[in-house]
Parts: structure tokens; sequence; C-alpha cells
């Protein structure tokens, strides 16, 4: 088998951006199945251009964005990062660790001081509270982009994994994808379900009963407590991490228990058609859900892909935000 090969979509330069209706991205749960194909055509344009240094597009020469993780991120504040400048933004980053948060700072007077002294054209929030990027997003005049609260919603996580996926299956609609692990805890398989079943897949899920939501966005997914079951003819298998900090101690599994039922070996993968691709936001805690044989494997693998994707996909969610306003 061939690498993965990277379907090249149209794209387009001038994409209604009136259509898409929102000032703030704070989930995926909001968006319509139009919308979310709006951000994704306009990230598989920017994808295209990614590797071209020469193309600066510069739309957003004066923005100032607030860069505001009160959780630790490598790749989504990277990415956010990169995007904002490769449309010419400048970008502040705070520093949470040194800030007054740690001398008892409320979040919103946090928020505020920076809002007055700033006056930011949009700002990028990681908090672990339940909706905390909805609660400032009613406090500030600007757009808010959720960059992950709670065990809720990453948005954009979900809409580069979409991006992802579209650029290396060719579509979306009818495939089957399994989100395995930890789906419990994790706002990254809370946005992908919603976003995956709006966008036509066969969304299933794999997980001990103790790491299963109690509830699931669509009726139509499908819940497996076996890996063996569940990964039967899947398109796309994608693994999460298990999210300690969001555990009680009594549903800690021991990682080598957990890796004997739910890792993802070459032999389960086998279970997946013959053409599956794996796929894992990362960070990744190897041979605890996922074995370093198949996280490395070039020809399955799409987990640099996904990060890559990160920063066409931010492109694409500051250029409609910003531009509309
Ligand atoms: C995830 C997150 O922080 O929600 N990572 C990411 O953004 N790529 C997943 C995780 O922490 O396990």
């Amino acid at each position: 088998m061939t690498q993965p090969e990277i379907v090249k979509g149209k794209g387009f330069e001038k994409v209604d951006r009136q259509k898409f209706g929102h000032d703030h991205l704070l989930g995926t749960k909001n968006l319509n199945k139009d919308e979310i194909e709006i951000i994704l055509d306009l990230a598989n344009y920017y994808a295209d251009r990614l590797d071209d240094k020469a193309f600066k597009p510069d739309i957003l020469r004066g923005n100032i964005i607030l860069s505001l993780f009160f959780e630790d991120s490598t790749r989504t504040r990277t990415s956010f990062e990169m995007a904002a400048k490769r449309l010419g933004a400048e970008w502040i980053n705070i520093d949470i660790a040194h800030s007054s948060v740690k001398k008892g700072e409320s979040l919103l007077d946090t928020v505020l001081t920076l809002d007055a002294m700033l006056r930011p054209d949009a700002i990028i929030m990681r908090h672990s509270e339940f909706a905390a990027p909805d609660f400032i997003a009613g406090h500030v005049n600007c757009p808010v982009v959720n960059a992950g609260d709670s065990w809720r919603e990453h948005p954009t996580q979900a809409l580069l994994d979409a991006l992802t996926i579209r650029r290396h299956k060719g579509k979306i609609e009818g495939l089957n994808i399994a989100i395995c692990g930890d789906v419990a805890h994790s706002r990254v398989a809370s946005s992908n379900m919603d976003t995956l079943v709006k966008l036509g897949a066969n969304v299933r899920v794999i997980a001990p009963p103790l790491l299963m939501p109690k509830k699931l966005p669509h009726d139509s997914i499908q819940m497996f407590t076996s890996m063996e079951e569940g990964l039967k003819d899947c398109d796309i298998v994608m693994m999460l991490r298990l999210q300690k900090e969001r555990m009680l101690d009594a549903e800690i599994p021991s990682e080598e228990s957990f890796f004997a039922d739910y890792g993802l070996t070459l032999e389960r993968l086998d279970m997946a058609k013959p053409d599956a691709l794996v796929m894992h936001p990362g960070p990744m805690n190897r041979n605890v859900e996922i074995a370093d044989e198949v996280a490395d494997d070039p020809q399955r693998s799409l987990i640099l892909n996904q990060v890559r994707n990160g920063v066409p996909t931010r492109m694409a969610v500051l250029d409609l935000l910003l531009k509309n306003k």
C-alpha cells in the first residue's frame, strides 16, 4: 500500500462569507452541515497552499489576536499562532502560569483587564470549566474561539479531523468511523461525533463501560464495548488518550489492562477495512491506547497530517470570523 494520498479539492478564493452567520466559534453543535462545509472548503483552499511560502494572504493585517490558554497545549496553540501570522495578524499570548490568575483573580476580571488594554479583534481560549468560552463571549465585543473546554467541545480539532478525512478519503459521507477509548471525558470525541454525523458518516464509539458517555449527541451513533466487534468494516479508526485529569480515581483503569483490551495494535487494526486509516488528536500515550507500530506506520497513520491540517483549518476559522465583522 502506498502513502495515504491527498485528494486535492477545488477550494475557492471567493467563499460566500455571508453564509457563515456566526460571531463566535464556541462549538460544533451550533453549526449546521452547510456552515461546516464552508469552513472545510476554505480550509482545503488554505491547505493546498500551505507549502507555498510566497502565499501570504495578509487579510488580517492590523488585527490583534489574544491567546488565553488556561490548560496546557502544544499543537492547538501553536497552530492558531501560525494561522494568525500567515494571515498577517498580530498574536499576543498570555502566559497564564505566570499571570494574576495565580493570585486569585477571577476569569472574568482577567479577560476584562486584557480586553481593556489590548482591544483584541479575537480571543482564542482554552479552559477546563464547562462552557467557559461561551461565558466570556457574553462579556467581550470580539469573536471568541473555543480552543477546548472541559470534556464538552473542541470545535477546531473536529474540523481539522474532518478536513484530514476529506483530503485522504475524498469524502466523509458513508464512511464507517470508530472513535475509541476514553470517549466519556473527551471533548475531541464530543465535537467529532457531532461533526461527523452531520457530514453523513456512520459513527460508532468503542469504549469500556466506565468510559462510555451516558448520553451521545446523536441517536444514530452505535456503541461497542469490544474493539474486536467495533472495528469491523471501519474506514477510519480514531484513538483517544485516557483523560486522567478528568476522571475519578475509581474510573482510572491500569494502563496495562487498558492496552490489553483497547490498545490499537496492528493485529486489531486488521479487523477494520484493509485500507483503514488511523487518527489521534495527540498527545499520544504510546502503548497505552496505541502501539508504536500503528502510530508510526506511514501507510496507515494520519496523525502528523492531522497536526499539519490544524493550521489551514484555523486560518479558515479566523478568516470567516474576522472578515465577516
Ligand atoms: C486534545 C485536547 O487538548 O483536547 N488535544 C488537542 O487539542 N490536540 C486531546 C487531549 O488532550 O487528549
